[in-house]
């Protein structure tokens, strides 16, 4: 197997390289990735030299570079992560979300296409396209698709396009959504790793609204084996939820992380609610686990403190972002960055 997985240098995917390095040794990976501020190849610093492994920076929207790609490493599949994925930025800047997720999404449709029937486009997509639930209720694979921000329309539009591609040209592609991620590597202007960050540093920590919204989490080694099975055993054309079961309110997150570092509730700090913010996100995978015969493997009460003591190891790896150095390991490994 020889697959593409775009978006490789972010949180989900330097985690999925990890994850298929260690437990299918034999596939051939391609890390195609823009090196966007959320692209890191310090996450992957363990996997250089493996010859299984090989990095290519480029933007999923630049045409001729993925007809070049594509045509270079006659790929069997792609599982395609690359997106701008951060809600709060969407609202400030929608263009770039549109660009990259719609129409990113587009150009590797084009390119999966020339590859015939025996090529496999798994879109990795996100429970925040079917909106917000009340208080009680799941998102199922038939729930209607009704996104809230300028993050999850723009996933929308890829889902519907991926959608067409298999109606319209029958191409073997299939979506997946899943819920909330946490664990090593997330960039920390995520809920988890900024409260880890800010309480370590005794900084304030920012809930938004009352803190009562809920979200879903799944450890992402869990959705990296959920995409694996995915990718080996899905059927072409069809949706796959994937969720770990495991409904929170934002501000018992928060207390959780402070209570673990020994640190004061009092650095908690209730902040204006960010605009169009979805109350509860609740995901069914029981097609996933029926059909496929996926089920996570960590609960919160293991994933959490392995993911605080994650930050508390690699102290390094955050001042490295918060300061703007690691966007120079590229250089320093690589010589000099694409203009993307
Ligand atoms: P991330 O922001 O950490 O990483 C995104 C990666 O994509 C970065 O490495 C970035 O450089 C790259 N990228 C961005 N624009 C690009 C472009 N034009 N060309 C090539 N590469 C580009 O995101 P993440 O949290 O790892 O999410 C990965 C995928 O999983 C996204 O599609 C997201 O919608 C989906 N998802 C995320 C979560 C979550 O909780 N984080 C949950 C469900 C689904
Ligand atoms: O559900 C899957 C989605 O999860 C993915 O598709 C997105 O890419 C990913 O970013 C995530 O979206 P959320 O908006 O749910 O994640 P975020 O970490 O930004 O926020 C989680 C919750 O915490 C949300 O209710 C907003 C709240 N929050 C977030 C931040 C950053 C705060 O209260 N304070 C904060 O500072």
């Amino acid at each position: 197997m020889r697959v593409i997985i775009t978006g490789g240098a972010g949180f989900i995917g330097s985690n999925l390289i990890h994850y298929l390095l260690k437990h299918r040794p034999e596939w051939e990976l391609i890390n195609l990735d823009a090196l966007t501020y959320a692209g890191n190849l310090e996450n992957l610093k363990a996997c250089e030299g493996n010859p299984n492994y090989h990095f290519e920076h480029a933007d999923i929207v630049d045409q001729d570079a993925m007809t070049r790609l594509f045509e270079e490493y006659k790929p069997d599949a792609i599982m395609h992560l690359a997106a701008e994925s951060h809600v709060d930025r969407s609202i400030l800047d929608p263009q770039s979300f549109v660009r990259t997720n719609v129409m990113g999404t587009q150009v590797l449709l084009n390119e999966a296409k020339k590859l015939g029937d025996s090529f496999r486009f798994l879109h990795v997509s996100t429970d925040e396209v079917y909106g917000s639930l009340g208080s009680t209720g799941f998102f199922t694979e038939d729930t209607p698709l009704a996104p809230n921000s300028p993050y999850s329309a723009s996933k929308t539009g890829s889902d519907l396009l991926v959608r067409a591609a298999n109606k319209t040209h029958g191409m073997d592609t299939i979506i997946t959504r899943c819920s909330n991620n946490y664990g090593p590597y997330q960039f920390p202007e995520k809920l988890i790793p900024l409260m880890i960050s800010n309480a370590m540093e005794d900084k304030q920590l920012p809930v938004y609204g009352d803190g009562k919204n809920v979200r879903d989490w799944l450890y992402v080694e869990d959705h990296c084996s959920a995409l694996t099975t995915v990718l080996e055993k899905g059927k072409a054309g069809e949706v796959y939820n994937i969720g770990g079961n495991n409904e929170w309110f934002n501000i018992d997150i928060v207390k959780l992380i402070l209570k673990s570092l020994g640190k004061s509730e009092e650095l908690i700090k209730y902040v204006t609610d960010r605009p169009g913010h979805d109350r509860r996100y609740a995901i069914d995978a029981s097609k996933l686990e029926k059909e496929l015969g996926w089920e996570p493997s960590y609960t919160f009460e293991e994933g959490l403190p392995m993911t605080i003591d994650w930050y508390q190891d690699n102290v390094e790896w955050t001042n490295r972002i918060k300061t703007g150095k690691y966007t120079g390991y590229y250089e320093e490994q690589y010589g000099k960055r694409l203009n993307s």
